[in-house]
């Protein structure tokens, strides 16, 4: 299992620090070796020694330096070791406007520098409210452009309308999506929704789910530590 924090715009400086040495400590503590991910904000990153954990970051802009007001390109990811992206999150793409031509670009960018790349997708409630085969198609213009068969590519399935919201979507719903994207693409698929302590094993039993992407209940190191301990399969 996989288990990926996004922290989005929370946490400062000094709380990622704090936390990632807490999350160390628990994870030693209980014995959870599996792969995790955390993606602090940018003002966040870091070297950070001896942590174990992948750290990523949320965006970057698709250049080493230059004349890109208020981003972030490959020369300050560089600093702190940073081989590892998001991109495609809703956020972006709705808040933004990041259109696919941008995501895409940008994949193809990272994906060039070599970069585990953790690329989202996910629908509207208007498109889930039509069903499976709406959902299908809209999921699948969201690839266009985007090359599936990378080697560093991890897929991360976030229904718009679950995120942040309380209401993950139904185990049936996720499994009928993770099995449809698992035609398009043989990568791990990592689930994303209000994923929390409480529905993480129901979650990660799905056959389908080869991980989780977690905001709003990972903020705190021992609340993601419980769902890493109850997730583990
Ligand atoms: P929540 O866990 O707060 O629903 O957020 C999910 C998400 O968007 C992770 O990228």
């Amino acid at each position: 299992m996989i288990f990926a924090s996004n922290f989005k715009t929370n946490h400062t400086r000094k709380s990622t620090r704090d936390y990632l040495y807490r999350l160390q400590e628990l994870t030693i503590k209980n014995n959870l070796f599996s792969k995790v991910y955390i993606f602090p904000p940018s003002t966040a990153l870091d070297n950070f020694e001896n942590i174990a954990f992948n750290i990523g970051t949320q965006n970057a802009y698709t250049t080493q330096n230059g004349a890109f007001t208020g981003e972030i390109g490959l020369e300050q990811l560089e600093e702190f070791d940073i081989k590892t992206i998001l991109i495609g999150h809703s956020e972006r793409r709705e808040k933004l406007f990041e259109t696919q031509d941008i995501v895409s670009s940008k994949f193809q960018f990272f994906k060039d520098q070599e970069f585990d790349i953790i690329y989202c997708v996910g629908e509207p409630i208007e498109i889930r409210e039509k069903g499976d085969d709406a959902v299908i198609e809209y999921l699948l213009a969201q690839f266009e452009g985007i090359d599936t068969t990378y080697e560093k590519l991890t897929i991360a399935y976030e229904p718009i309308w679950a995120i942040g919201t309380g209401k993950s979507a139904s185990i049936k719903d996720i499994e009928n999506t993770h099995k449809a994207l698992k035609k398009i693409s043989n990568k791990p698929i990592l689930y994303g929704g209000s994923v929390n302590a409480k529905n993480i094993e129901d979650i990660a039993n799905i056959d389908s789910v080869d991980g989780v992407l977690v905001g709003s209940a990972s903020l705190d190191a021992d609340n993601f530590c419980e769902i890493i301990k109850n997730g583990l399969k």
